[in-house]
Order: C-alpha cells, then structure tokens, then sequence
C-alpha cells in the first residue's frame, strides 16, 4: 500500500474549517482507493505568533522537509500586519523547496454562476502559472527616516533569467499537453527592466515550441479582457505580483475565492511541495462554520493527482461536481444556505 507523510498547516481564520473538512474527504477517498496518509499536524500561524513572537518555529523548515507533501488553509490575522504572516511562514516554505510554479486554475463548473453574461460551464477553463520564488514579492528593501515627513521605503523586485527562464518553459509544457495557447502577462512599457527581461525570455523560449500559440498581455488589459472574453486564455504566464492578482479575477468569473484551488510546486524531488486554497483567512466568516470547503478539498485533489494518485483525485472532482450541478447543499458565497460542514458531508455522499 502507498503511504505519504502530509504535514498538515490548518493556520488561521476558515483555514483551520476548511483543512478539517478536506481531511474529511482525503481520508474516505484513500480508504477507497487503498493507499494511505499519514498527518503530522503543525499549530503554526497567527496564534503561534501572538505567544512566541515567530510564525512558526525555528525548525519549522527541516520538520517540513520530511514530509511528502504540505497541506495549508490560510494565514492571516486582523491584528497582525500581512507582511509579518506572509515573511514569516509562507514566503519562507516557498523559497526554502524551491516551490516556482503556483498553479491556480479557474474553471467554471456546471452548477456554478458566473457575474459575467452569456458564458456558461465548460467556457472558462483557464490555468494561471504563477511564478513562485522572486519577482515582487521578493523581501528585498528597506525603510529610512521611519514615522518621519521624509519617511522612505524601497521595494526591489528579482528577476532572474534562470527563474524567469524557468517558469516560462514550465508553462510552455503545460500549454503543450492543453489547447496549446499561451498567454504572457507583462508591463515592459513601465517597468523597463524586469519585464523587458522577461519579454525577452518568453521570446526566447516559445522557439523551442513552434506549436504553440503565443500572445502578450499588459496586465492591466490582462484584467480587462479576464472579465471581457474569458474563453479566449487557455495557459497563462505570470510574474509573482501579476499571476496573484490575475487569479483572483479568475476565482471571481468561475464563481468566486470558494472554489479556487492552488499549488505551489516543488521539481526537486528531494523537496516537498505545498497545496493551498487561492483565498485567505477570511476573518469576517471566520469560526461560523460559513466558509465554503470546495476550494480547499479541490486543492486536496491537486495534491493527490502530484502525488501520483489520480484515480482519487479524480473521484474528489466528479463528487465536488455532483454537488455543484445539484446545488442542494451549498454555502452562502454560491447563493445557498448551506453550512460548511453540510456541503462537506454532501461531498462526502458522492465519493
Ligand atoms: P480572503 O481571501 O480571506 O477573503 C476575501 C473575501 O472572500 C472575504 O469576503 C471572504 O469572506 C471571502 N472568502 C474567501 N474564502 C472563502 C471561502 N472559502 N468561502 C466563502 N467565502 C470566502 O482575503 P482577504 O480578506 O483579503 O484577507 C484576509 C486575510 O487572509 C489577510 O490577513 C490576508 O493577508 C490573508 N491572506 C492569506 C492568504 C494565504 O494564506 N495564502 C491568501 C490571501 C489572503
Ligand atoms: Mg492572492
């Protein structure tokens, strides 16, 4: 029997409902398809942070390494400031296994509305390829003259040609076993270093794939045509800054951050690799048993198609489906009244 070792990171906020209802589901379908997972659990996050001053603890990474796989909710917490949570667990897990590629998909589902016109289910199957490890999100910088008239703050961006290189060959390969379409997000007129590198890069490397059809995108008009024409992405490439805020147009047209599922992947073999929801912590329905599961339970199946079990991960799918296309037992954010763990047990049903 096949056994993984998942280090499970509820954090914060819905994070701690939403792993718990996922757990649910990953539990039954490796009962159904015979492989087993093993937990270890990490209290880490916001509450860690208010008694021990750190996010998690010093050793948190090698703990991390042994593990097969990560499973994170979210983090973040009213009052503490989101440089401090983000700097102080997910950037770092990101960084330290070499985790470049986020993939976050955005499909529209049967069942599901979408706030545009005249697209129904099976018209928006995008996938956003995110860059992971530098560009803007880089913590490179510093402040001068603080709580001063003359305060300052620098913000550098990194782009390397490795990791920017790196990125847009993996979208290449991904737009190869797709529709073959690969749309590249810049801002090369403003930002005349980075994104002309980057530019140039997307240039260079769609030589080696002469199938595939390419275009570049400003960003802004990235977000206007998201909304405008949808059905016209296929595979998106994009900086750090770009591909995070891209993804939550694409969450909101495939009906919102409660189906928006995410991974954050590792090549190195030696290295794991983190699967977490597109949203946050959502502090507002935070602890009310509000929050819909679906995004966290799709990101379950994200991580059990990478860790070779596709035969599971499609079940989760097909069950997250039959309960999107009945539409009985949905939460609040897709227009039912259903609370999270009734969507759950729902799913649950199906498997
Ligand atoms: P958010 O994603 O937590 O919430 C945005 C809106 O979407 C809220 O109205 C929320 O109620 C709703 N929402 C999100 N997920 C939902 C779900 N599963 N079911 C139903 N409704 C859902 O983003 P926000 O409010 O900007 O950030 C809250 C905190 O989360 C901040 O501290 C932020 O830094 C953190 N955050 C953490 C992320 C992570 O851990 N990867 C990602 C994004 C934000
Ligand atoms: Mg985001």
């Amino acid at each position: 029997m096949n056994e993984y070792n998942i280090a499970v990171i509820p954090g914060d906020g819905i994070g701690v409902e939403v792993v718990e209802s996922a757990i649910k589901i990953l539990d039954a379908t490796s009962k159904i398809n015979n492989f087993k997972l093993n937990y270890k659990y990490y209290e880490w996050g916001s509450e860690y942070f208010i008694k021990n001053k750190m996010m998690m603890p010093e050793n948190a990474l090698n703990l991390l390494a042994e593990s097969d796989s990560i499973f994170l909710g979210a983090i973040g917490h009213p009052d503490i400031q989101d440089h401090i949570t983000l700097n102080g667990l997910l950037l770092p897990i990101r960084r330290k296994f070499d985790q470049y590629v986020c993939i976050r998909p955005s499909v529209l589902f049967p069942g599901v509305n979408s706030p545009l016109k005249n697209v129904e289910d099976g018209d928006i199957d995008i996938v956003v390829v995110r860059e992971n490890t530098e560009g803007e999100y880089a913590n490179v910088g510093g402040f001068q003259y603080q709580d001063s008239n003359d305060e300052i703050a620098i913000q550098s961006s990194i782009f390397t040609r490795k990791g920017t290189e790196r990125i847009i060959r993996y979208a290449f390969e991904l737009a190869m076993s797709r529709d073959k379409k690969l749309t590249s997000i810049t801002k090369s007129n403003a930002q005349g270093y980075s994104m002309v590198l980057w530019d140039k890069v997307f240039k260079e490397v769609s030589k080696d794939f002469p199938e595939i059809e390419t275009n570049s995108l400003l960003i802004d008009a990235a977000c206007m045509d998201f909304i405008r024409k949808p059905k016209e992405f296929d595979v998106v490439v994009a900086s750090n800054l770009f591909g995070d805020i891209l993804t939550d147009i694409g969450a909101m047209i495939t009906g919102g951050l409660g189906l928006a599922s995410s991974g954050n992947i590792s090549f190195n073999d030696d290295n794991p690799s983190m699967f977490e929801p597109t949203h946050g912590s959502a502090p507002d329905i935070a602890g009310k048993n509000l929050a819909n599961p679906i995004a966290q339970i799709l990101t379950g199946a994200m991580m059990l198609s990478h860790l070779g079990e596709d035969n599971a991960a499609y079940q989760i799918r097909e069950s997250v489906i039959k309960t999107l296309k009945l539409g009985k037992n949905l939460t609040s954010d897709l227009g039912g009244n259903s609370k999270t763990d009734i969507c759950t047990n729902d799913i649950l049903n199906n498997l």
